[in-house]
């Protein structure tokens, strides 16, 4: 479909599935691409693996508060619809459901979905409540369209772990597919909140991804988690971050701790510039 064959948007749940019952007594396959708006290449990213892997795709756009916590930046979000929306018209998305606050968390809403142990550690111990935030929204997204395909950015890495989990511990019959990571050239990895960085921020920001690729690039090596950890956190401050949350060896698949990686891990890491926290993670 074209741009000019026009991407309907809907914004009731009631009307993302009368779309989709239509779509599914045609016998299509439906990719679902869930964001909060702000668009970027890592976005559209996941919108052409969905067009690629599916008969129809719906983007969802919902900056959904209940992963904010307190004093972090909702308010502040990068909103812009319309620019979102003429992208993804373009691309030839078939359906946007960009419903309002009230339409997700009516008044009396208090269902929450939680995923422990793997959505405590790392994210979930800096940002308290937020995976619950996160898990309860997909659940509902998923649950409403009922996907066949649903696409996640390695970017947030936990997130597509804890996602994996969820999904399969209320066997949510969608397969939940990862993406690479979409990067600018100087490695920094896409992200909406970018916008916030000053000049001074957006000159230190690429030593993120440069300090955790020689982590896992040490390890590779046979270099001791521990140790490399504690230099990275050390050099990620030499290079000008203001704050290390973490960086840390994970085993890829349940991000428990692991110290000589024998099976596939993950180095990843958080760190602040000013008042913006920036995420990344490679794979060893
Ligand atoms: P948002 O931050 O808008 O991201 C939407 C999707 O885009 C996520 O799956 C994220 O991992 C992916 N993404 C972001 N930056 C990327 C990049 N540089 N390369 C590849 N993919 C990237 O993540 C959320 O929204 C929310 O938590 C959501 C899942 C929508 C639930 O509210």
């Amino acid at each position: 479909m074209t741009a000019e064959g026009g991407m309907e948007a809907v914004r009731r749940v009631a009307d993302l599935r009368a779309r989709i019952a239509g779509w599914r007594a045609q016998g299509e396959t439906v990719g679902l691409v869930p964001t909060m708006g702000g668009l970027h290449e890592g976005h559209l990213s996941l919108v052409r693996a969905s067009l690629a892997a599916a008969g129809r795709t719906v983007v969802t756009l919902f900056v959904n508060p209940a992963q904010f916590g307190e004093g972090e930046d909702f308010d502040d979000y990068p909103r812009d619809e319309a620019a979102d929306a003429a992208m993804l018209a373009e691309l030839g998305v078939h359906l946007l459901f960009a419903p309002e606050g009230d339409e997700i968390y009516p008044e009396g809403h208090v269902t929450r979905v939680s995923v422990p142990g793997i959505g405590d550690c790392l994210e979930g111990e800096f940002r308290p409540g937020f995976f619950t935030g996160v898990a309860t929204m997909v659940t509902k997204l998923l649950i409403q369209a009922m996907p066949d395909l649903a696409f996640f950015g390695e970017k947030d890495y936990q997130q597509l772990r804890v996602i994996t989990r969820m999904a399969r511990d209320l066997d949510i019959p969608t397969e939940i597919r990862g993406e690479a990571t979409v990067r600018e050239d100087d490695g920094l990895a896409l992200s909406s909140r970018n916008v916030y960085l000053g000049p001074r921020e957006r000159g230190v920001a690429p030593a993120l991804y440069r300090v955790i690729g020689a982590v896992a690039a040490a390890l590779a090596e046979g270099a001791g988690a521990a140790e490399r950890a504690a230099w990275g956190t050390a050099e990620l401050v030499a290079a000008g971050f203001d704050r290390v949350d973490y960086v840390a060896v994970r085993d890829a698949l349940t991000l428990e701790p692991v110290e000589t990686p024998d099976r596939p891990a993950r180095v990843l890491a958080a760190a602040w510039l000013g008042r913006t926290r920036l995420i990344d993670n490679v794979a060893v």
